[in-house]
């Protein structure tokens, strides 16, 4: 795909920042769209001819045709990433992943753009029967958060067959490393941060998941862009091994020298409604492209730690209660 001008939708967040910081990096001029609802100006490469911030809404559709003007390819990395909260605010996966999706599409159609990145998620795949999971397995929905992710990739589809919108959806695993702002190990060193003598765990801490570091991920993302053929691509990203949640806490644990911690496990096999109790992708795909996971789980999630302490005031940055 021709990439001269981008626009990064969720640009300032935890991964939409690391694509923006590649795509600057190459010379490429990046349009950030971000209402900074979780996005971090601090993640933000140093302000250079090549990027321009734009602070809006993707649900502003009149502030976001005009900023499309004059690109030619969109990673639209926007979306409430915080999984759970479905059962409690039914709508909120509606608004900001599915509608939020339609708005990007029908500003791009209108501005002739043709083409497309998508972060979707491995919840589409609800509990699949097989694992590795393959991209053919026929999912079947367990949350909204997966429901909406799958909504938006079929919409998407059908842009790409209308109007030649050529679409790269990554399903991920969760993600972990630097400027990580929500997810297993963020609530855990908050929780410790408040109290470290005990530690409340959800489900019985069996649950298993494959992880994937932020800097692997991202050069996943740009593999399948670059070299993925189809008009519909649509590619897993995970790494080869996954670890239960009790040994994600044994790293981080150790990584921040407690010792004598209470673990209270909630109990069942799942952490919320909707959770999977494994997660682990088959990745045959945006391998035979050329892309494989270098950094362990272990060594991430001990990257992730080392960083949140270094940055302790992200920590206080997610409160939101659903
Ligand atoms: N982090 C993971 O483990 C993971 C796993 C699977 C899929 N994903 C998907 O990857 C994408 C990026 O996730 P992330 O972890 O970087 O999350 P994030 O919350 O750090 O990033 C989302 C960004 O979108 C912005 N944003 C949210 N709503 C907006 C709106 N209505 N208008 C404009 N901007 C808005 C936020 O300010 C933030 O910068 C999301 O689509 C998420 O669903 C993430």
């Amino acid at each position: 795909m021709e990439m001269k001008k981008v626009l990064v939708t969720g640009g300032a967040g935890f991964i939409g920042s690391y694509i923006v910081g590649d795509l600057v990096a190459r010379g490429i001029h990046v349009v950030v769209y971000d209402n900074f609802s979780t996005g971090q100006a601090e993640f933000l490469p140093e302000p250079c001819e090549w990027l321009s911030v734009i602070r809006a809404d993707v649900l502003d559709s009149a502030a976001l045709l005009p900023a499309m003007a004059g690109c030619d390819f969109i990673f639209h990395f926007q979306a409430n990433a915080d999984v759970r909260g479905g059962p409690v605010n039914t709508r909120v996966d509606l608004d900001q992943n599915t509608i939020a999706t339609w708005n990007v599409l029908e500003a791009a159609r209108q501005q002739g753009i043709k083409g497309l990145a998508f972060a979707s998620s491995a919840t589409v795949y609800g509990e699949p029967e097989v694992f590795p999971t393959p991209e053919t397995w026929a999912p079947l929905q367990t949350s909204l958060y997966g429901a909406s992710k799958y909504a938006c990739e079929a919409m998407i589809q059908a842009y790409t067959e209308y109007f030649g919108v050529r679409c790269f959806i990554y399903r991920f695993v969760s993600w972990i490393g630097e400027r990580y702002t929500h997810g297993i190990v963020f609530d855990l060193m908050k929780k410790l941060s408040q109290d470290p003598t005990r530690l409340p765990l959800f489900g019985d801490g069996t649950q298993r998941k494959s992880y994937l570091y932020v800097k692997d991920g991202v050069r996943g993302v740009m593999v399948g862009v670059e070299r993925g053929g189809a008009a519909k691509n649509v590619f897993n990203l995970g790494h080869d091994h996954f670890l239960t949640v009790l040994e994600v806490v044994r790293i981080i644990l150790d990584e921040l020298g407690l010792r004598d911690v209470r673990l209270e496990f909630a109990g069942g096999q799942r952490g919320w409604l909707g959770d999977s109790p494994l997660v682990h992708l088959d990745t045959t795909r945006i391998k035979a492209l050329g892309w494989h996971p270098e950094t362990s789980i272990e060594e991430g999630i001990r990257r992730t730690v080392h960083y949140l302490r270094d940055h302790p005031h992200l920590l206080q940055t997610r409160n939101r209660v659903f």
